[in-house]
């Protein structure tokens, strides 16, 4: 790939291993679904799918039928499970590109009624609580009442999702109601042999805690089944609990780019659009060739600071289209600059003496969380792969 301007993406596909690992190892029994959907959180969908496949998952997730057809045409083999809804010819690609349909309404029963040769085999999806997809509950026997001996349907798993998984430890939370009720959905469903598949990765986490601890409760709404898990955010590396001490986790992605040029500012000048920085003394400012435009939010302008010589340089003044300006006088201070030409930036991830700048912080300071950060990494940023797997 040609590179004229060293602002890339890295993912560290031995980290994506080791956050694997630590799934596998924990839940070695159970359905487990990474979730490769908007690209992949942003890490590159067709080769973490290809690589995941490597480390033995069987199941990938994603939100759009054409998500999973780009993967189908790279030659990923694992079944594919797809969360949105479908019409007619939704269907038909779902099944032709062998597809497993995640179906949470009437219409899509008819849809695939309407198109399915053979026998298709579904995953069903019940609403327990966020509104957003899936059948009601109360709606359960019906829904079986109309799949149970389907010449064409043939359902395998149930599904909900957590939608304040942080607080899947607690006993009488909104994440106890809705595994307790997708549990009473599965005894209406018991004589088709279904399992179900429900924590994201705040309810895997608060799991993992809970075995950590040695808890054993088969009455803990986490432990009334082995719910299959659908991890997302975990498996690259970040902890939607805000804890990174459970679960070890390794993030993948870092985010570079480089010193395009430095300038010696005076005492009274300003920086960047709108002048909303002032040098309060001799400054040396370092322009990076990284803005908005490569999906680095402009809300962090003067908000925060990136890696640069192992140390923390702030933002100064907004970040532009295709370059933010940071503060790097105390750390050239007293040495050549020319030393520090071309110096590579870590806007966030790992810089190359090891520490971690991590997307969770960077994310808080923008309002946001690191979901955002690293699915909002834009199209004109290469991903560049490091990792055994390479
Ligand atoms: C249906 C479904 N399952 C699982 C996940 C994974 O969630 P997380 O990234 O919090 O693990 C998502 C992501 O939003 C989702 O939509």
């Amino acid at each position: 790939m040609e590179m004229f301007r060293r602002t890339f993406a890295e993912i560290n596909l031995d980290n994506l291993t080791h956050n694997i690992r630590v799934l596998q190892k924990a839940f070695p029994q159970r359905f487990l679904c990474p979730m490769v959907k908007a690209n992949a959180y942003g890490h590159g969908d067709v080769k973490l799918a290809l690589h995941l496949e490597k480390l033995g998952i069987e199941n990938l997730g994603v939100c759009l039928i054409e998500e999973g057809l780009l993967l189908r045409k790279n030659g990923v083999k694992a079944n594919i499970l797809v969360f949105r809804g479908f019409d007619k010819e939704g269907a038909k690609a779902i099944i032709n590109n062998d597809m497993t349909a995640v179906v949470s309404s009437w219409d899509q029963i008819e849809a695939l009624e309407q198109v399915a040769d053979d026998k298709v085999r579904v995953h069903v999806k019940f609403d327990t609580g966020m509104n957003r997809l899936g059948f009601r509950v109360e709606e359960a026997q019906k829904v079986f009442d109309r799949l149970n001996n389907h010449a064409k349907i043939e359902v395998k798993a149930l599904c909900t999702h957590l939608y304040i998984g942080e607080n899947a430890n607690e006993l009488d939370q909104t994440s106890a109601h809705q595994l307790q009720k997708l549990n009473k959905v599965s005894e209406i469903f018991k004589s088709m042999n279904v399992f179900c598949h429900a924590l994201n990765s705040s309810g895997i986490l608060n799991l993992m805690q809970m075995q950590q601890d040695g808890v054993k409760d088969s009455t803990h709404p986490l432990m009334l089944q082995n719910w299959g898990v659908r991890p997302g955010l975990m498996i690259y590396g970040y902890s939607s609990l805000g804890r990174p001490d459970v679960g070890d986790l390794k993030p993948v992605m870092t985010l570079k780019s480089v010193v395009n040029t430095y300038r010696q500012v005076k005492t009274g000048e300003t920086v960047s659009y709108g002048a909303k920085w002032t040098a309060q003394r001799e400054s040396v400012i370092a322009v990076v060739s990284i803005g908005y435009g490569d999906g680095y939010h402009r809300l962090l302008s003067n908000q925060t600071h990136v890696l640069f010589a192992g140390q923390r340089a702030p933002i100064t003044g907004t970040v532009c289209m295709d370059y933010l300006m940071i503060d790097v006088t105390d750390i050239v201070a007293g040495k050549d600059l020319n030393s520090f030409k071309d110096k590579e930036v870590t806007l966030f991830g790992w810089d190359p003496e090891g520490h971690l700048l991590s997307a969770d912080e960077i994310a808080k300071k923008a309002h946001s969380i690191s979901y955002e950060m690293l699915t909002g990494v834009g199209e004109r940023v290469p991903r560049v792969y490091v990792g055994k797997g390479i």
